[in-house]
Formats: structure tokens, sequence, C-alpha cells
């Protein structure tokens, strides 16, 4: 008992969030190299050269340079075991990062300082707030020019209405860049670039030394003291309480790429992140220390490998541990069974496990019997985790194959994408499977759909965009849906399960819709 409990203690799982090119990929190789889980960062980076980043491996990131998937790495530092989430850098796979969410106990938001939060990122770093998870921020690329650190913080506050408390402060930035002020040790670190060895060159200065002003010069001297002034005067305290509601984000400001502030920044984050916690199910609290094995499925993946040519199912370990062929219960299946080859994998590397405890993430293979947000637990104690959420598609097309020769490959297809998660696919009432209504919550779900129906499925297909941006479910079971008196531009559609749904172009139509038919329900997110 004592032994899982201090398995336990040790774990550490976030996931890593930022807009593309902010630098995540760059500080998770940082972050690697102090677990000794790779040798060289230099090995496993740039994304658009012949070498690319352990966490991608999809053909179509390497294109286009963002990440689309999620992936799990799992590294060792003084003897804490820490998991990393990656997470797709576009919002517009803001869902998926969502469910990644769903299976981290904290977020690290990697932003780039030379461009704030940006436009395209919001809703991305929106989620994170949802969870109201610790939420840990990067300020990235400080050997680059950057925009004023307190307009930085001011950005954050207002986009993602969470406080700011910065945990140290840049010197200067860009060619200018003189390292850190630390604010709880009252002391700076000195920047030298040393082309991201894991060695930094560590110098640490006392604020008040003569040594520091010569290093940063009289001028930026006086800048400092000031700033540090005003940031005790008037910044939010730091409450590690209110860190860890979500509510305050802590800010660190470094530079990946160099190496510079990624240790500290890693050593503070264990002080302010907590082991795994308890989590929700529909009986109650259960605690990770807890004898008994439970997890969740967050994250479905067809072919992530093409030589696989597998789906492997992702689930967070909530609760016990989890010992290879241990017998579990599927509580949505209501089966017995046993996982098959589990394991922990990373990126192409997959390791088979022997043991994986709360807090771990562990893939295994998927027949096709798990959705997303199914409990696996142990069969004398069955509990159920609440599902996780699925966010309303807001983009519409008819998608058909080119070659009807292709039906099955097609059905198969888009049925599996959307058991992923990536895609929801639709009909029109009394339709065939031959042609599907496909909603998005982001328009580059449609590439990857294309995409991978060609690479994985080898079907072609022909897209048409429909101008539709609502969904609504029909909740009132007893509706006769030809019947209803809609707006001429309002279409009537079922999922796969023969649910009732209507898509409107415009929130008129919603209100004419509800108007014009008494008693009818709609509801905005589906609870498949
Ligand atoms: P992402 O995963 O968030 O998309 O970003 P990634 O780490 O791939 O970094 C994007 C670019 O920013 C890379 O350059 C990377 O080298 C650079 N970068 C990351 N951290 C820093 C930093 O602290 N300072 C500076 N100056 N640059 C940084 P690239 O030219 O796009 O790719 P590459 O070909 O150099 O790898």
């Amino acid at each position: 008992m004592n032994d899982l409990i201090n398995e336990i203690n040790k774990r550490r799982t976030f996931a890593i969030i930022s807009h593309p090119d902010a630098g995540k990929t760059t500080l998770t190789e940082k972050l690697l190299l102090y677990g000794g889980a790779i040798n060289l960062a230099g090995s496993v980076k740039g994304k658009r050269t012949s070498k690319h980043a352990v966490s991608d491996w999809m053909e179509i990131e390497k294109q286009r340079g963002i990440s689309v998937t999620s992936s799990v790495l799992q590294f060792k530092y003084n003897g804490y075991c820490i998991n990393i989430l990656d997470t797709p850098g576009h919002q517009d796979f803001s869902e998926d990062t969502y469910r990644t969410l769903m299976a981290a106990d904290s977020a690290v938001m990697v932003i780039d300082g030379s461009k704030g939060v940006e436009n395209q990122t919001i809703k991305l770093f929106k989620v994170c707030v949802m969870r109201n998870i610790p939420i840990i921020t990067f300020i990235n690329k400080m050997d680059r020019d950057s925009k004023n650190p307190f307009d930085l913080l001011e950005d954050i506050e207002n986009v993602l209405g969470i406080h700011t408390c910065p945990m140290n402060w840049p010197i200067g930035s860009g060619k200018e860049f003189k390292g850190v002020y630390e604010r709880k040790s009252k002391s700076v670190l000195a920047f030298t670039a040393n082309n991201g060895q894991k060695e930094v060159e560590k110098k640490v200065i006392d604020v008040n030394s003569p040594e520091l002003k010569e290093i940063v010069g009289e001028y930026k001297y006086q800048d400092l003291i000031d700033e540090i002034e005003l940031l005790d005067g008037a910044g939010d305290d730091f409450d590690l309480d209110a860190v860890q509601k979500g509510e305050l984000t802590p800010v660190f400001f470094g530079s990946a790429l160099t190496n510079f502030g990624v240790e500290p920044f890693l050593e503070e984050f264990l002080n302010l992140t907590t082991p795994p916690l308890p989590r929700e199910t529909l009986e109650g609290k259960v605690e990770p220390t807890s004898d008994d094995f439970s997890a969740f499925v967050f994250k479905i993946q067809a072919n992530m490998n093409k030589a696989h040519r597998d789906r492997i199912a992702f689930m967070r370990i909530c609760s016990g541990k989890f010992k290879k062929d241990m017998e579990v219960f599927h509580v949505q299946g209501n089966k017995k069974m046993r996982l098959s080859q589990p394991q922990q994998i990373m990126a192409q590397e997959r390791e088979v496990i022997e043991e994986a405890y709360a807090g771990d993430i562990i893939g295994v293979f998927d027949p096709g019997i798990f959705s997303i947000g199914d409990t696996i637990c142990t069969a004398g104690n069955k509990v159920q985790f609440k599902g996780i959420p699925t966010f309303a598609p807001e983009h519409f097309c008819r998608v058909r194959q080119k070659d009807t020769m292709k039906r099955k490959q097609f059905i198969k297809g888009t049925s599996q994408i959307a058991q992923e998660g990536a895609i929801q696919i639709f009909q029109e009432l009394d339709a065939g499977m031959e042609e599907v209504i496909v909603g998005v919550v982001g328009v580059l779900q449609f590439d990857v759909l294309k995409y991978r129906l060609e690479n994985e499925y080898n079907v072609d297909i022909i897209m048409e965009n429909l101008p539709f941006q609502f969904i609504r479910w029909i909740v009132n079971d007893d509706v006769d849906v030809k019947n209803l008196n809609l707006a001429s531009d309002t279409k009537r559609i079922q999922d796969l399960k023969g649910n009732h749904l209507l898509l409107f172009t415009s929130e008129w139509s919603i209100t004419w819709a509800m108007e014009h038919n008494e008693g009818l329900k709609l509801q905005e997110f589906g609870n498949n």
C-alpha cells in the first residue's frame, strides 16, 4: 500500500498547450532532456526538416507544421515521474485539446513573447480555463525582441479572465536580454546563450550586487529596480490556493531554444502542482490511492502508424495500479476483459508496460469497442466517470465518395474518424450512408478528414460546403420532425443513433423554429 502511495505521489500529469510556433515542441524537448529521455535536444527537432519532432507523427502535421493529434511522453526527474500530454497547436482542434485536458491535472501554456496571446489561439486557451486546473505560463523566446512584459500579462488576463503572477521578471529581451530576476530568491539568473545544451551556465547574482549593475548596465538596472517595485506593489500576490483552482497563473519568462530558465521552471512547476487528485464519478469521488484500479478513455486514434494499421484507445488512470494482463471491467460494454498489449507511446516508439499508476496514461489496442469517455475499472468495485462533453460543430459539409465502388471503405473511414471524435457525422432524413453531412468545430478538421480518407482508407471524396452555422438536438421524443414549421433554410437531419437534429444558418432561424412550434425543445450539446 505504501508503495502505491509513493508511486502516485511522484506523479505529475500535465498538458502542454500553445499557438503554433510558440515553442511547445522545443520546450518539451528541453524538459525531456532533463529527464535524460533524449540525449541531445537538437536530435529531435525541426518539423519542417526531414527530422521531425518526437511528439508529431502525422504526415499532415509535418506538411503544415502544426500538431493535429496529441501524444503522450513520460520522463523522470529528481524522483518524479512526469507525464506530458501534447496538444494540437491550432484552435480548430480545441475539442481535442479539451479532451486531453480532461486527462491532465494541470496545463502549461507556452506563449511567444514577441506575439502574446494570438487571435487564432484565444479559443484554444479558453478551453484550458474551462477545466479549472492549474495553468502555468511560460513566456518563451525572450532571446528575441519581445513585447513589453506588463502588456503580455495584461493580454493573458484580458483574454483568459484569470490573474497572473510573474514568478520571474525579464531583464531586456532580444540582443539586450540579460537574464531574469527571480522574485522568490530576489536574485538574478544571468543569461548566457549555450546552444541549447542541458548544462546551462548558471550565474546567480544578488539583486543588490554591484556585479549586476556591471552586467546589465546602469540604465537597465534602474529599470529593473523600478519594475520590481511596481510588481511588488501592484501585482497580484502569489496564492497557491488560487493557482490550484486555476484562478491565478504563475508566469515564467525564459527561452526554450537556448535552454534558459527551463530547469528553474520545471523545479517550480513541481512545487506548484499536486500529485493526481480525487476524480468525480457517478458514485462519488475516487481516491487516486484507492486499491481499486479505474481509468477513462479520453482519446481514440486509428492508424497512428501506417505499419501497424491499428486503433489505440488512450486511457488516463485515475486510481490504483494497473498490471499487465489484469482483468478489468469495461463499464459501458458491461463486460469483463483484459486490456490487450498495454503500452506507453512515445511518438512511433512503443513500449509494452508491465505496470502503471494513477496519473499515468496508457494506450491499449482497441478492436472497436471503446468510445471516448468510457470507464474501465476493477470488476469488484464498479464506478463510472462522468462523460466528456462534445462541442457543437460550427461548420458543415456534404461529403460523398468519388468512386461509388469504394462505398465500404468510405463508410468505414468516416465512421472510424467520427468515433475518434475528430468529426461528427449526420445524415439527411431517410438517406443512406453513401453521402453524409459532416460537422466540425474548426475547418482544418475537413482537411484532416480528406487527407486521412485518401491516405488511410484509399477513398477520394467530394466535399461541398454547407451554409449552416448552428446545430440543435431535438430533445422531445414525440415530435413529428417532418411536419415541423421551419424557415426555408433550416435542414432536418439525424445522427447515426437516429436522434433528430436541425441545422440553422442563423440565430434568427432558431428563434423562428421555437416561435412556430409550441413545446419544441432544442439542445445545443449532444449527449453522444
Ligand atoms: P511549436 O511546437 O509551438 O509549434 O514550436 P516549435 O518548438 O517547433 O518552435 C517554433 C520555432 O521557434 C522553431 O524555429 C524553434 O527553433 C523556435 N524557437 C523555439 N523556442 C525558441 C526560443 O526560445 N528562442 C528563439 N529564438 N526561437 C525559439 P523554426 O525556425 O520554425 O524551426 P527550426 O527549423 O529552427 O526547428
